[in-house]
């Protein structure tokens, strides 16, 4: 059994995701930590106790602390028009769902629930990474008690989604994601080098929904927003960039990984750019010895992922 706290700004595919997380039979989700990013970190969290009460969840809900690592940077404009006004595709998700949050910040929660199950816990963060980048400074030592950190976040070797280089989730807090990255935990990167051959079309959404019932019309209702948003830009359909992420966990077969130190460059035209310095790459003494070998998904089985998604869902 895997043993999951999932870091999330839902977020249409977040929402997806976390449902998936939550079917899936051989993973344990003991936590949701909350972060900016597809919305306010209010409206995340909202959101996040919203599918926890539609969809039966037990795992507590952790918000997240709205300020950016590092306190200089400004917040990136949240994309309503990728995800809606309220993150979950306008649907009129209520303004507030009774429900109680967990006492401790997002990060305080990560670094509790880390000691308390010492090398069991994955981390799987599909959002800015401010919450683990938070948690990591306040308690390095949580980087030898972590089973293992899973991103959905950033571009190698193709073009970014917010500039030319750069990820939204990594544009959002580029210098939180470079502490993740060059700390020494094992860290996967699915990023949109495979997210973006991950297409969901409208056809997989309805025949998804045909089999899940009430709990897979939810997803769809709040998919339609973010399916038309995406139909623009992919043929009929939808990117489902954090369900690849959360795959990766329980079949990480169906990725070819490339290992490597990664850097993410913070500040100026390629802000939120991620690079990676592929561990066979010769290149002379430099900054980048010594910082650990993190894996990049660079190729992915696309109609294996999404069959899995659906049968899980
Ligand atoms: C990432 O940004 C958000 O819009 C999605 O939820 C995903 O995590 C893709 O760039
Ligand atoms: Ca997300």
């Amino acid at each position: 059994m895997h043993k999951v706290i999932f870091d999330t700004d839902p977020g249409v595919d977040d929402a997806m995701a976390l449902l998936f997380l939550h079917q899936h039979p051989e993973i344990d989700l003991i936590g949701i930590t909350t972060v900016f990013g597809n919305a306010s970190v209010e409206t995340t969290t909202r959101n996040a106790l919203f599918l926890k009460r539609e969809w039966q969840i037990d795992a507590p809900v952790a918000k997240g602390i709205p300020e950016t690592f590092d306190p200089a940077r400004a917040h990136a404009a949240w994309p309503t028009f990728v995800h809606g006004e309220d993150g979950l595709g306008n649907i009129g998700v209520p303004e507030t769902i009774d429900l109680p949050i967990d006492p401790r910040p997002a990060h305080r929660f990560i670094i509790e629930t880390v000691h308390a199950h010492p090398g069991e816990v994955t981390l799987i963060a599909v959002g800015r990474m401010t919450n683990l980048a938070r948690a990591l400074k306040e308690d390095p030592g949580i980087i030898g008690l972590v089973k293992a950190v899973i991103i959905m976040g950033g571009a190698f070797d193709t073009n970014g989604n917010v500039n030319p280089a750069a990820e939204a989730n990594i544009h959002g807090d580029p210098e939180a994601a470079d502490a993740v990255f060059t700390a020494a935990w094992p860290v996967t990167v699915v990023g949109l080098d495979v997210t973006t051959k991950t297409v969901m079309t409208r056809a997989d959404l309805a025949a998804i929904v045909e089999r899940g019932g009430a709990r897979t019309q939810l997803l769809s209702d709040i998919s339609q927003f973010y399916i038309d948003f995406y139909e623009t830009r992919v043929p009929d359909g939808m990117l489902v960039h954090d369900s690849c992420a959360c795959v990766y966990l329980v079949a990480p077969e169906l990725f070819t990984i490339r290992k490597g130190a990664m850097r993410v460059v913070c500040g100026g035209i390629a802000d939120g750019q991620t690079i990676q310095k592929p561990d066979d790459l010769g290149c002379g003494p430099s900054v980048w010895d010594g910082l650990p070998s993190q894996a990049a998904c660079m190729e992915i089985d696309a109609p294996a992922v999404l069959k899995l998604v659906a049968d899980t869902l």
